[in-house]
């Protein structure tokens, strides 16, 4: 089957999309507002792009309702600075809570009985409970289309729960790290199932064809 993905109505397009570059990481960002403080809201349009430096990307959408920019979008675009955290299954609910569509003046933290500590280097706060966040600022937030921004963040400060760092390896323990993953909408998935596989030298590749 061959899709012409262009000349399907945007929710169509949104439906393919969210349902096939699936498990999607969930990045539960936090921002300020001089008028209405601390806000919070998961997006899963969210990936990190790179190291040196080190990239975050966000795919920000307008409200479906009313095609206005959401509150995130207004305030990564008036303040520059965002934190993302990423969640897991304990934070599952709280992060649920925190994508109501919440008059801009009620805090989503709140609401969902999360904990906000001063951030280190940026001025929005960052969550307690979160095992991994990312302080960023802003490298730029570009406008691609009627309905939709995407902001991408340079990584200033990092912060990860304790133990979950190996000191060793230098990596995230994925036996204690466990994110959970967007399907589409309201289906999740666990990481509660890996495997290993190594990329041969091209000479192994050669031997076993052999060459
Ligand atoms: C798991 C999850 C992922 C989401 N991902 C996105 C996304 O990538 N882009 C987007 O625009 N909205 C996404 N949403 C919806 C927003 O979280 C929701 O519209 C929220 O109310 C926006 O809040 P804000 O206005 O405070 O930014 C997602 C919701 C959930 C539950």
């Amino acid at each position: 089957m061959e899709i012409d993905i262009t000349a399907l109505p945007p929710i169509e397009q949104y439906k393919l999309l969210a349902s096939t570059v699936v498990p999607r990481p969930i990045a539960l960002v936090t921002t300020i507002s001089d008028e209405f403080g601390d806000n919070a809201a998961p997006y899963s349009f969210f990936n990190c792009m790179g190291e040196d430096p080190p990239v975050m990307v966000l795919g920000l959408e307008t409200k479906r309702h009313n095609q206005s920019l959401k509150d995130t979008t207004v305030n990564i675009r008036d303040n520059g600075q965002f934190v993302i955290h990423l969640i897991d299954e304990p934070m599952a609910q709280a992060m649920n809570i925190c994508a109501i569509d919440f008059p801009s003046n009620i805090s989503e933290v709140e609401e969902a009985g999360l904990t906000l500590t001063p951030s280190r280097i940026v001025r929005p706060k960052r969550i307690v409970e979160a095992p991994v966040a990312f302080e960023c600022e802003k490298i730029a937030l570009l406008q691609i289309g009627p309905t939709r921004n995407i902001a991408i963040g340079k990584v200033v400060r990092m912060h990860v729960r304790d133990g979950l760092f190996d000191p060793v390896t230098h990596y995230i323990n994925p036996e204690l790290y466990r994110p959970i993953g967007r399907m589409y909408g309201k289906l999740y998935a666990r990481m509660t199932d890996h495997f290993e596989m190594e990329v041969p030298s091209y000479e192994a590749w050669q031997r076993e064809k052999g060459f």
